[in-house]
C-alpha cells in the first residue's frame, strides 16, 4: 500500500477537492456505471455527492436496509438525496444480515459477518446484476490508521487487510476520501450542496446498531436498543457532543416492577466528548438531563430496569462497546 498523503482540514479547498475527484471518478470509470452504497453517514453522503457530479445516472445508489439501523433512516435518507435529485434505491436486505448474525456474541465475528453479508452477498449479488465494474466507497484516513494499528478492524478496509476486492468479490474500488478525515469530509459535504443534518451528522458506525447490542444481534434485541437510540436522540438532541449511544447489555439484572421482580435488560448510556474520535471524554451531563432520559428508557422501553451512564475515557475505554 502506498503511503496516503493527507490532506487536512485546514489545508483543503473543497470545491477544487471535489472538482478534481469528480474528474478522476469520470476518467476511472470512463463510459461504464459505478455503484455505491449510501447508509446516510457524512462520508458515503459526500461520495455519493462526488459520484453523482461525475456519473450522473451512471452512478447506481442503494441503501441496504440490513435491518439494524435506527427508526426511519432508510426512508428519511432517500428523501434527503431525492431533493438533491439524486436517485437512492432501498434494498431489502434483514434477512440475510440477521440470518448471517445468529448465534454470533463475538464483536470481532460479527463485524465479520456483516462485512461477508454486505459486501460478497447482498453488494455482490447488486453488482453483477447491474454490470458495475466500480464500486465508489466513503473510506477516510482514520479507517485505514485503526485498521492498520489493529485497533478496531473497520468494515470498509481492504487493501490494508491483505484482501484484494477484485479477487475476492469482483470489482474494483475507487475510494475518493481516502486521504481526509473527518473534518475535511464534512468541509466537502457542505461544500457539495448536502444539508446540514448530513454534513454535521453524528458518526454512526458500519455495523451499525449491532455494535450498540453486546452480545447476539437478534431482530427482538436490536428492536429493543432501537426504541432506547429514538429517545436518547430526542432527549440529548440540543447536547454538543461528539457521539452519543445507547447500548444494551448481554446480562440482566434484578429489577422490580408493580411489586413483582423482574429479572430485566439493562441500557447503558455514553455521550463523549471528542475532536476525532482518537481519545475522548464523557460530556458532564446534568444530572436531571441523565434521570430525565433514564426515566423514559424505564417508562418506554419494555423489560428494562437499569440505566447506567459511562464516565470512563478514551483511552482505555473505546468509544462503542463493541
Ligand atoms: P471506537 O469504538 O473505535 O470508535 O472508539 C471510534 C469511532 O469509530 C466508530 N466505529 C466504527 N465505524 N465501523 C465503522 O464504520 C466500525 O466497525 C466501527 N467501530 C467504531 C465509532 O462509532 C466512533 O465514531
Amino acid at each position: 500500500m502506498p503511503q496516503v498523503k493527507e490532506i487536512t482540514a485546514n489545508e483543503l479547498d473543497a470545491k477544487k477537492f471535489i472538482e478534481e475527484k469528480a474528474a478522476e471518478i469520470s476518467q476511472a470509470v470512463g463510459n461504464g456505471i459505478a455503484i455505491n452504497a449510501l447508509s446516510g453517514g457524512v462520508d458515503s453522503s459526500a461520495v455519493t455527492m462526488l459520484g453523482h457530479k461525475a456519473l450522473g445516472d451512471r452512478l447506481k445508489t442503494y441503501f441496504i436496509d440490513n435491518g439494524i439501523m435506527r427508526e426511519g433512516e432508510p426512508q428519511q435518507i432517500v428523501s434527503i438525496f431525492k431533493k438533491l435529485g439524486v436517485n437512492v434505491q432501498i434494498v431489502d436486505a434483514q434477512d440475510a444480515f440477521f440470518g448471517a448474525l445468529k448465534g454470533i456474541a463475538d464483536p470481532e465475528e460479527k463485524r465479520e459477518a456483516i462485512t461477508q453479508t454486505f459486501y460478497k452477498k447482498v453488494f455482490g449479488d447488486l453488482v453483477k446484476n447491474s454490470g458495475a465494474k466500480y464500486l465508489l466507497q466513503g473510506t477516510i484516513l482514520t479507517d485505514v490508521d485503526e485498521t492498520v494499528a489493529g485497533i478496531k478492524r473497520q468494515h470498509n478496509v481492504f487493501e490494508q487487510l491483505g484482501i484484494d476486492p477484485q479477487e475476492a468479490f469482483g470489482y474494483k474500488i475507487i475510494e475518493p476520501l481516502v486521504q481526509l478525515r473527518k473534518d475535511g469530509v464534512r468541509k466537502v459535504a457542505e461544500a457539495a450542496g448536502l444539508p446540514v443534518s448530513i454534513f454535521n451528522r453524528m458518526p454512526f458506525p458500519g455495523p451499525a446498531l449491532s455494535a450498540r447490542v453486546i452480545g447476539e444481534a437478534t431482530r427482538e434485541r436490536i428492536a429493543l436498543v432501537r426504541k432506547a437510540t429514538v429517545i436518547l436522540e430526542q432527549e440529548l438532541a440540543a447536547v454538543k457532543a461528539f457521539q452519543y449511544m445507547a447500548i444494551l447489555h448481554n446480562d440482566r439484572v434484578t429489577g422490580m416492577r408493580n411489586n413483582k421482580r423482574e429479572f430485566g435488560q439493562q441500557i447503558e448510556i455514553r455521550c463523549w466528548d471528542s475532536i476525532d474520535a482518537r481519545q475522548a471524554r464523557p460530556t458532564q451531563l446534568s444530572f436531571s438531563a441523565l434521570e430525565k432520559l433514564a426515566n423514559r428508557i424505564l417508562a418506554e422501553v419494555p423489560g428494562v430496569v437499569s440505566v447506567t451512564y459511562n464516565i470512563a475515557p478514551k483511552p482505555p475505554s473505546t468509544m462503542e462497546a463493541v
